[in-house]
């Protein structure tokens, strides 16, 4: 697994003291955003309240439990920036459950443009150059080691 720098580290840190106090608020506008980017990955949320539009499946008790589980997963990576490879397990196996679900690994990268827009509106004056390029790098490490994951499973089922 990439690491990142001291550097990198500080700037996450820094800015993930305020947001992740309040995750779901904020995952709600990385999902809004994810939505816009691709309206049609709306369709892969199949809960009680079915997703037709970004109104529904905020209106989703299961959608939001989604939400907050994605919030975790970025906040578990905060907390574990100088040990990474300690969620590497975890990461493999989230990324062949996402293959089970029917999510491409295309889908990862929108979620991480969703996430660097969320960061953008929510930081303002704060969302700079070397922050925005620390998060992505941070993200490229989570989503590098999902798609493996998620490529093992998909070549599991097609043995
Ligand atoms: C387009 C992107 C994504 C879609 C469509 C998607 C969809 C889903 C679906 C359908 C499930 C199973 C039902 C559920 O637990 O709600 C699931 C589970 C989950 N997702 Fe995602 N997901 C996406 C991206 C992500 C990302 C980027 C993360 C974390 C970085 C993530 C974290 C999780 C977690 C932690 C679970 C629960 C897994 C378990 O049950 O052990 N998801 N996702």
């Amino acid at each position: 697994m990439e690491k990142l720098t001291e550097k990198e580290k500080e700037l996450i840190r820094g800015s993930w003291e305020g947001l992740g106090k309040n995750k779901v608020p904020h995952g709600i506008i990385m999902f809004s955003r994810l939505f816009e980017l691709d309206p049609a990955l709306l369709n892969l949320f199949h809960y009680s309240t079915n997703c037709a539009t970004t109104q529904d499946c905020l209106s989703s008790p299961e959608f939001l439990e989604h939400v907050t589980k994605v919030m975790l997963v970025i906040d578990a990576a905060v907390s574990h920036l100088d040990d990474l490879h300690t969620l590497e397990e975890f990461l493999l196996n989230l990324g062949s459950k996402h293959q089970a679900a029917g999510v491409h690994t295309q889908s990862f990268a929108l979620v991480g443009e969703s996430l660097l827009y969320m960061l953008q509106r929510s930081l303002a004056q704060g969302y700079t150059a070397a922050l925005r390029q620390a998060w992505l790098n941070m993200y490229t490490i989570i989503v590098a080691t999902m798609s493996r994951g998620w490529t093992k499973n998909g070549e599991r089922k097609t043995d």
